[in-house]
């Protein structure tokens, strides 16, 4: 992981709320639970994932947990009916089983899931699921990943550290295996690309400010030299994204899924 992630701008991830939440709906969708009692939503940000379980299991007790106190007061802005946990899921721990283990978006931002998916695996209640979905690489690398590599490449951007931004910490589905298959019932894997009509290049960057591109936003605190980064970064990404005939762009988004069942 690159370092560590201490803001969140509510505002600016809700910009995109409905592109985001589509691969969550996708997710909920496929979970062949017919009534878990109790759901927990890992990293559930601004509750708009925990909106999205609410509708299908409205009977279900649920519980939002997030690091972030941005995303928690927007979250509780959301339900009154929901548990809004504050805690840090890398030192966190359940104390009672929960049917349905359900992240969106979120564990791409924790280190190590070979021992991550384990203890998160470890608070699944018998015949319940662990269902996930992380933005993943790929092949051919996406474009953006490139623009900001291009950048990095120069000063005195290469000052710059960590890996990749998020991405760096998602698995292959063969090692997702690895870790959930031999002690599950079922796994379900699949990867989506979402190709996302977009009014204009700067959508990308204002998509990408407000998720992957955090890490490396946090080490240019000063905001001249934040916005030259963001106007350089601009101009390779336009390079990138060739505008349509009606001037938009499309923005293509590779995620990955995976629910295993005990
Ligand atoms: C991209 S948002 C996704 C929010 C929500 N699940 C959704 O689908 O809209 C990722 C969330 O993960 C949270 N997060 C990142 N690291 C975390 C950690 N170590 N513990 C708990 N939450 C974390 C962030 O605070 C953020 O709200």
């Amino acid at each position: 992981m690159g370092p560590r992630v201490e803001r969140w701008d509510s505002r600016r991830y809700l910009q995109f709320e409905e592109e985001r939440t589509l691969p969550c709906r996708d997710l909920v969708h496929r979970v062949a639970l017919t009534n878990p009692a109790r759901i927990v939503d890992l990293g559930c940000g601004t509750g708009s994932s925990t909106s999205v379980l609410r509708a299908r299991w409205p009977a279900a007790h649920l519980t939002g947990l997030d690091s972030s106190p941005e995303m928690l007061e927007a979250a509780r802005k959301s339900s009154d009916a929901t548990e809004w946990v504050a805690a840090d899921l890398r030192t966190w721990s359940a104390t009672a089983p929960y049917d349905l283990v359900f992240s969106n978006a979120a564990l791409q931002w924790l280190p190590d899931h070979r021992s991550l998916l384990p203890r998160l695996w470890s608070w699944v209640a018998e015949n319940g699921g662990l269902a996930f979905q992380v933005p993943a690489r790929g092949s051919p690398e996406p474009a953006w990943l490139a623009a900001v590599a291009a950048l990095r490449s120069r000063t005195p951007w290469d000052r710059l550290s960590g890996d990749d931004p998020a991405i760096a910490n998602v698995l292959s589905p063969e090692a997702y295996y690895d870790v959930l298959g031999p002690s599950a019932r079922r796994v379900e894997m699949w990867d989506t690309v979402y190709a996302h009509v977009f009014p204009d290049a700067r959508s990308i960057l204002d998509w990408i400010q407000g998720t992957g591109l955090r890490p490396l936003l946090q080490q240019l605190p000063e905001p001249a030299a934040r916005q030259l980064f963001l106007d350089e970064l601009g101009r390779e990404i336009a390079d990138r994204y060739p505008l349509r005939a009606d001037g938009r762009v499309v923005f293509p988004f590779l995620r990955r899924f995976a629910i295993a069942y005990r």
